[in-house]
């Protein structure tokens, strides 16, 4: 579709962000299970239940303004992922690969809470002031699994392991 208005921008945009949040739900298990700290992989699991819930979220948007839940291919997360695979794929200390998961996790996170920041903004310069609450909650859950990464990271074992 051609974008016309920011309307369309919008439409758009919470289509690209639903294939990648349910993208996600897909890759976040792979994640977990590539991880060695009890903590690294419960905080991942953790987030893997929040996505599933911003992939409903996502679509309670899409009947917000008229439209069926359609996904669009957003070929900036297939490259985060890929990228993060081809990395942490290859490392063999397992603290070493924590490290480099936590980094891939964030590198994602920031992603997505730039995405909803625009998005929240976008929904109440249109007046979908419904829209605009319901993707705050999902920002505030991103925001919250990134400072929960940091905070994994400030970890003593993950500082050794980047030492
Ligand atoms: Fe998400
Ligand atoms: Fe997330």
């Amino acid at each position: 579709m051609t974008v016309k208005t920011l309307d369309d921008l919008f439409h758009e945009t919470v289509k690209d962000l639903y294939y990648a949040e349910k993208k996600l739900v897909k890759s976040l298990p792979k994640m977990a299970k590539m991880a060695t700290s009890p903590d690294l992989k419960s905080a991942i699991e953790h987030h893997l239940e929040q996505t599933k819930g911003h992939v409903s979220r996502l679509e309670e948007v899409f009947g917000m303004i008229d439209k069926k839940p359609v996904a669009k291919k957003c070929e900036a997360i297939e490259g985060l992922l890929k990228e993060a695979d081809e990395v942490v794929g290859e490392i063999e200390d397992t603290d070493i690969r924590d490290t480099g998961i936590i980094s891939s996790a964030q590198t994602v996170e920031h992603y997505e809470i730039a995405r909803y920041r625009t998005l929240v903004g976008w929904a109440h310069h249109l007046g979908h002031a419904d829209a605009a609450r319901i993707l705050g909650e999902t920002l505030d859950e991103e925001l919250a699994a990134d400072e929960k990464m940091s905070s994994l990271a400030g970890d003593e074992d993950m500082r050794q392991a980047a030492e």
